[in-house]
């Protein structure tokens, strides 16, 4: 009995391949640190609103607002306190409010406010 070699589908081909250097753009990749030195659109100004829109952007999760001052911020979505989204913030005047333990991040990132903190511990 003989194998049948299977030329009319994709079973017998091999798997497609890429070159690692110039398809992966995350973080730490030679196509990812070079895209990172240039602006890369992701929204239209106007969409952006008090609304958190959770986006993914060259491999990394994000999350875009627009704060009650009207500047546009783009945050990692998880929160550096436990980790929680921050696709559930809660857009305030100054900036973003985490949903779980209420720290208030500014458009760029800066800890503003951390309510359940006793004096700056
Ligand atoms: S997880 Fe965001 S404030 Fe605690």
């Amino acid at each position: 009995m003989t194998a049948r070699i299977d030329s009319e589908t994709a079973y017998g081909m091999t798997p497609g391949t890429y070159d690692r250097a110039l398809a992966e753009v995350g973080r730490g990749t030679p196509s990812g640190e070079l895209l990172r030195r240039y602006w890369q659109p992701i929204a239209l100004s106007k969409d952006v609103t008090d609304l958190p829109q959770p986006l993914s952007v060259l491999g990394e999760e994000l999350v875009l607002f627009r704060d009650g001052a009207g500047r546009a911020g783009l945050l990692h979505a998880r929160c550096c306190h436990r980790g929680t989204t921050l696709g559930y913030g809660k857009v305030e005047a100054e900036g973003i409010r985490c949903c779980y333990h209420g720290w208030l991040f500014d458009v760029e990132g800066h800890c503003l406010d951390q309510p359940c903190e006793p004096d700056g511990e």
